[in-house]
């Protein structure tokens, strides 16, 4: 054996680690904005990160384990985005549902979030064991409504976890369907019911028993015309300055621009910068290659 072996296997060791790095290293240049949580595909109007989507939609998701959309009352797990319908589905995880009883909270949004991002007219609300005082039950009565065939009472007899109000009190207690309306100018205090739930897609579900209805709230949400098309076009990712909240056009994480990625400039730094990595990337697997050479010369098996 030569005595230099220790030697090489410290340059191939090294030139390995090397090589790994450099394979690895368009990951670590990404983009500023992230376009996924988790397995969430996250496109405009949202951003997850500072100065990503459209301002408007700015810091309404959080993506800490999973995708949250933040109101002024809480956290809510986003369940699906349709980018094409312009719907997000969340979920509440302290209401009520057919399974599990849990003590009402508001559902409270932010001005700009009703204005831009209200829940879809096919999402009801179902407020439940309301005292007999209760003003959907006296003078907003007309705020209550049967939806697809259904009424409130079907909650409390199909349900494991409504049966109960009915178990305690013997009677049946006063029910409403309502819209979001109703719960966004009176809170659930004033309303006097005891506990909510909601459900989306009630269109769909015309003869489908309280037991397999979607449980959550559907909200309907409008683009902004900012011209985002456009910068998507031409490569780029939509944003807006932070200051400014004017659209940003991101190109790359060194070039913004005000409407689109221009073809000359940008694919030129792009090109320049992909190119350099493959020539250091073949230098290194040449490297490595000789030094392969070497070691085979000297009967150094790895
Ligand atoms: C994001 O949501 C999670 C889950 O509700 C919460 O714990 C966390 O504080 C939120 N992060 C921010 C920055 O609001
Ligand atoms: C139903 O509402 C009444 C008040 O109207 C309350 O005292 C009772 O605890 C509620 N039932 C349940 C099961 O929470
Ligand atoms: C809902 O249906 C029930 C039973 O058919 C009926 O008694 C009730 O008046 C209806 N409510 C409304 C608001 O139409
Ligand atoms: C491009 O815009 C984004 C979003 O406003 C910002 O975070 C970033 O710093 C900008 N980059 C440059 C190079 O100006």
């Amino acid at each position: 054996m030569p005595s230099h072996e220790p030697f090489l296997l410290l340059i191939s060791n090294l030139l390995q680690r090397l090589a790994l790095l450099l394979l690895l290293l368009p990951s670590l240049t990404l983009s500023l904005c992230r376009d996924f949580c988790g397995n969430m595909a996250v496109k405009y109007p949202f951003g997850i990160d500072d100065g990503c989507g459209a301002p408007q939609f700015n810091k309404m998701l959080n993506c800490s384990t999973d995708l949250f959309f933040q109101t002024p009352s809480g956290n809510y797990k986003v369940q699906s985005i349709d980018y094409d319908k312009h719907t997000v589905v969340i979920y509440d995880p302290a209401m009520s549902t057919c399974s599990i009883l849990q003590p009402h909270h508001d559902f409270v949004m932010s001005e700009v979030q009703y204005a831009i991002i209200p829940p879809s007219p096919d999402t009801i609300f179902s407020l439940l064991n309301c005292s007999i005082d209760s003003p959907v039950l006296n003078h907003y009565k007309s705020l209550c409504f049967n939806f697809s065939g259904h009424t409130c009472d079907e909650l409390y007899g199909a349900c494991t976890s409504f049966r109960l109000f009915h178990l305690l009190s013997n009677t049946t207690p006063p029910c409403c369907f309502t819209g979001y309306n109703t719960v966004k100018y009176m809170s659930m205090n004033i309303l006097d019911c005891s506990h909510y739930t909601s459900v989306y897609n009630t269109d769909g579900l015309k003869g489908v028993g309280p037991l397999d209805w979607l449980y959550g709230i559907k909200l309907s949400y409008s683009v902004p015309d900012s011209g985002c098309e456009r910068c998507e076009r031409s490569g780029g990712t939509c944003g807006f300055d932070v200051e400014t909240q004017g659209m940003v056009c991101i190109c790359s994480s060194t070039l913004n621009s005000t409407r689109e990625c221009a073809s000359g400039s940008v694919t030129a730094t792009g090109e320049t910068r992909t190119r350099s990595a493959v020539l250091l990337q073949t230098l290194v697997l040449l490297l490595v290659a000789v030094y392969g050479v070497i070691l085979y010369d000297h009967d150094v098996y790895l």
